[in-house]
């Protein structure tokens, strides 16, 4: 099977650098225009102004006049295997109910897990399947997937084989981690660190059956320490998994100091990491995760520091951190709106946080998030003249054609 897209209106390739892009080489990235592109079997064979390839014989043809090109989007932090979903807490919310006061009286994260436990792995990879093709709707070709609804041996596994089944089915490519560190169930109320010994227990078996390849915790006031954290994280660190945390998102407890004391692949959140934890993170390693859909959505004032962190010198990421509870939709191109608006990011600093320095926070950093010959063909065509253009204009879909793998998706 051979596509060539031609006459490309802006084409991004994003391979300007090799390894993620810090700080204010995020400030520039490179266009072509007229530009064509093969595929075949799956893989980008040649990138070439148009005039060179526009002869070749192809089974598809795709005009890409006025029309903006880039790699497929990733999602580096979505909560997408869940049960159930949580539109009766918008009420509390709206009386001014703060999101952790809901999880304390057992709702929030709470409530789902509750949800997540009833359902059936059907039922649960149903709903994944629903929301990764709405994913790849909004562009994304690669999503990184959580547990961390089970907070039980069981329910934990089962999430887990159903991120697991849908890699495995769906044309999209799931990356999976383990937040079975994601709240303090009722019964664990006064011992959280047993329940952290008893997510610990399950690292060997998850390794075995290679169910995740990160695990990631809960960093929060009235959920885990720092301390806690950092004793559980060296601990999944000894069994060979890479770590994230969801660090510094509502109170300021130095969990993006963590994430970099840890060596952590990514940190997320840090909505309101401190002066030392940003200056730590921009000297370090790993990559700041920002999630604006998620402070918009709790309607909170403290959008993270974007500009700060990319002065400091650190590779910066975006994500819509999709779940039922703190930040509920797919929309990518919206987050990118919010990054914008709400972090003053510049559009080339947005393009690089939602392909290749989101694949370096999952890893992917070689195979996704480029568009490079000898790569696969996960490449997106926008109804959109350029790439200013999609934060700009904001709230709606602007994409024409998802291709993953060289596979056309949605077109
Ligand atoms: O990233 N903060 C913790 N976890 C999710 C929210 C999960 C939920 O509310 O269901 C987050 O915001
Ligand atoms: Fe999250």
């Amino acid at each position: 099977m051979r596509i060539l897209l031609y006459q490309i209106g802006q084409l991004l390739t994003m391979d300007d650098h090799d390894g993620p892009v810090r700080g204010k080489a995020m400030q520039k990235l490179s266009t072509y225009e007229g530009y064509a592109i093969l595929i075949e079997d799956g893989k980008v064979v040649r990138i070439a102004p148009s005039d060179e390839l526009e002869q070749v014989t192809a089974d598809e043809k795709i005009d890409c006049r006025g029309k903006l090109v880039t790699p497929g989007i990733v999602e580096p932090h979505t909560h997408l295997v869940f049960g159930g979903s949580r539109e009766h807490e918008m009420a509390l919310k709206q009386q001014g109910v703060p999101y952790l006061e809901i999880l304390k009286q057992g709702g929030g994260i709470l409530s789902t897990v509750r949800s997540t436990r009833e359902a059936s792995e059907k039922d649960l990879y149903d709903k994944a399947m629903f929301h990764l093709d709405r994913m790849a709707q909004f562009g994304i070709t690669t999503v990184e997937a959580k547990s961390g609804y089970g907070m039980d041996r069981e329910t934990e596994l089962k999430q887990l084989r159903v991120a697991q089944k849908v890699n495995q089915d769906h044309p999209l490519e799931v990356v999976l981690t383990f937040l079975g560190a994601h709240a303090i169930t009722e019964d664990y109320r006064d011992n959280p660190d047993a329940l952290l010994d008893e997510m610990a227990k399950m690292f060997p078996q998850i390794k075995e059956e290679s169910l995740a390849e990160f695990v990631d915790i809960f960093t929060e006031t009235g959920v885990f320490t720092v301390e806690q954290s950092r004793r559980y994280l060296n601990e999944a660190k000894k069994c060979g998994f890479d770590i994230k945390l969801h660090a510094d998102e509502i109170d300021p407890l130095g969990g993006t100091e963590l994430a970099v004391e840890l060596g952590a692949v990514s940190g997320d959140h840090l909505a309101v990491a401190t002066d030392e934890g940003i200056r730590k993170l921009g000297q370090s390693e790993t990559i700041g995760v920002l999630l604006p859909g998620t402070i918009f959505y709790l309607g909170k004032g403290d959008y993270a520091r974007a500009r700060t962190m990319i002065e400091a010198g650190a590779a910066i990421a975006l994500s819509t951190d999709f779940n039922p509870g703190s930040s509920v939709t797919e929309n990518i191109q919206l987050i990118m709106s919010l990054a914008a608006l709400k972090m003053k990011m510049t559009p080339e600093e947005i393009w690089y946080a939602v392909t290749t320095n989101a694949a370096h926070a999952i890893n992917r950093g070689d195979t996704a998030g480029k568009i490079i010959e000898g790569n696969q063909g996960d490449i997106v065509i926008w109804d959109a003249p350029n790439y200013q253009y999609i934060p700009y204009h904001y709230g709606v879909n602007h994409v024409n054609t998802v291709m993953k793998a060289g596979r056309i998706l949605y077109q």
